[in-house]
């Protein structure tokens, strides 16, 4: 982007944070949602849970537009936990048939909108299939910069801190670690699946239950937390604006006394 580019994207966003009702110089960086409430949303529609999870990945385009308006970095989206694996066959077999047609379909439009695509878990489990289509999208996404969208995917987060220390283990003795000392948060971050990506400021949970799920569990420290009881085929922008909204009246102290 050029200069005048930037200058002009800025007030074009200083515009959408008024309209919103929103304080432009306090934009969230990075956006972390647990979305929850799928099959009770298609539950009490009689319908089967396939179409709840429809509605969610609906959800989830509205969202990701939406972030995209609001110049959100970072959009981190629970897709599949490692405790997702003790669902029905036929459940899991369907989500990861529908998570193959979306990457194939939604791809393009993804890659035009320069939104940067990565998949976040212990992907090995995955069949072979869908891991090569999450390869190719986010190689072909790579060098996009609006927005970088985390699919958090055969993820738990007691998985991924105990990987992490295994692999801390294995660096101290190839001596790529010099010495136990030098392991510290820093550190240890660096050995997430989420290496190099900042905190989340916003953690959202749909769905009305009051638990984390294994989520960013060391990421979200110091995250603010919003659980909310819309169930996530509804969630929409104007959610999402009153989120926001509610992040930015919340004072974030960090342990300090400002
Ligand atoms: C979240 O919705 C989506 C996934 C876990 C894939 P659920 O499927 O958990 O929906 P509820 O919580 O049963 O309503
Ligand atoms: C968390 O929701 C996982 C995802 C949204 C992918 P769950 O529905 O699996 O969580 P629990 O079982 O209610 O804790
Ligand atoms: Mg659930």
């Amino acid at each position: 982007m050029t200069i005048k580019e930037n200058a002009e994207a800025g007030s074009l966003l200083q515009e959408i944070y008024k309209e919103a009702g929103l304080d432009f110089l306090n934009i969230p960086k990075h956006i972390a949602i647990i979305m929850d409430g799928n099959g009770r949303w298609a539950k009490k529609r009689l319908m089967p849970r396939s179409l709840g999870h429809r509605e969610g990945a609906e959800a989830l385009r509205r969202t990701l537009k939406s972030c995209v308006e609001f110049g959100i970095h970072y959009l981190s989206v629970y897709v599949f936990s490692t405790e997702n694996w003790k669902r029905p066959r036929k459940e899991i077999a369907f989500l990861m048939a529908f998570l193959k047609d979306i990457i194939i379909n939604e791809i393009q439009e993804i890659d035009k909108e320069g939104v940067c695509v990565r998949c976040l878990g212990d992907l090995s489990a995955l069949d072979d299939n869908l891991q090569k289509l999450i390869r190719e999208a986010e190689a072909k996404t790579r060098d996009n910069d609006i927005l970088q969208m985390n699919l958090m995917l055969n993820y738990g987060s007691r998985d991924e801190i105990v990987k992490a220390c295994r692999h801390i283990a294995e660096d101290v003795v190839e001596k790529k670690i010099d010495s136990i000392d030098d392991i510290n948060e820093d550190l240890l971050s660096g050995y997430l699946f989420t290496n190099g990506i900042p905190d989340p400021d916003i953690y959202i949970r749909t769905g009305g239950d009051y638990r984390m799920s294994n989520y960013l569990l060391w990421q979200s420290a110091y995250s603010e937390l919003f659980f909310i009881d819309t169930l996530w085929p509804d969630f929409n922008r104007a959610e999402l604006i009153n989120v926001i909204k509610m992040f930015q009246k919340r004072d974030r102290r960090f342990g300090g006394l400002v």
